[in-house]
């Protein structure tokens, strides 16, 4: 499953990109809505820092804005990828950007039959919001499993994007699923890699290791004495 950073924090994108494992980021409105700057060149220098899909929404909630807005988009940088909310303007303005060769990540997506119509559409990804679904009361994660089932018996060229992901068990129910996608904020990334029986380990590995180097030199110096 790629990996994908939700957030527009330059700070949290270069510390996690030292890793090697973050395929792509997702942005919306909100998350760059917190950061200070210009929007475009937040999004243009993410696209320096990570090689990989780049998502940057539109916000008119007209087609014929969406479709002025993605391209533009798109214009920004070869990473960029147009995030179109999954509406009947949405639906349309995908049709038109795919056709064009621009790839959409469809929405805020709540229900199979929308991810069904944002494939139909062309959408090259779409995002289904576990966790908004979770807060009321509804299971998300099922959401993500039909529409994988769905998409496996058809030929779309779309990948399920496993969104709003509040933590790491979501990621790992994803995976699971085999979404093929998975973006979570850092605050999540984070966690997935941390575990205290790792870390209690690892001390003890290096404590040991600290007894054996003690027990050699002991032994030198004998010898040489
Ligand atoms: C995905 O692209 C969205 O930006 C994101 O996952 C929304 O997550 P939230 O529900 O935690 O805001």
């Amino acid at each position: 499953m790629k990996i994908f950073l939700d957030t527009a924090s330059l700070k949290e994108i270069r510390e996690a990109a030292t890793l090697g494992v973050v395929d792509g980021i997702t942005t919306n409105p909100s998350l760059l809505a917190k950061e200070t700057g210009d929007p475009e060149a937040i999004l243009v220098e993410i696209c320096k820092t990570i090689d990989g899909p780049i998502s940057g929404e539109v916000v008119a909630t007209d087609a014929e804005g969406m479709v002025k807005e993605g391209r533009h988009l798109a214009s920004l940088h070869k990473n960029i990828v147009v995030k179109v909310p999954c509406i009947a303007e949405g639906l349309k303005a995908t049709k038109v950007l795919a056709a064009e060769g621009k790839r959409v990540n469809m929405t805020l997506i709540f229900s199979a039959s929308q991810a069904l119509l944002a494939a139909k559409a062309g959408a090259r990804y779409v995002s289904p919001f576990v966790g908004r679904l979770d807060d009321i009361s509804a299971p998300g994660m099922e959401l993500v499993a039909d529409i994988i089932q769905i998409f496996d018996h058809y030929d779309f060229d779309c990948e399920v994007l496993a969104a709003s992901l509040r933590g790491p068990m979501h990621v790992v129910e994803a995976a699971k699923m085999g979404a093929d996608i998975g973006t979570m904020p850092m605050s999540v990334f984070t966690q997935l890699l941390k575990h205290p029986l790792t870390d209690s380990g690892l001390k003890r590995f290096l404590e040991d290791w600290e007894k054996v180097k003690a027990q050699v030199a002991a032994k030198t110096q004998r010898q040489g004495s």
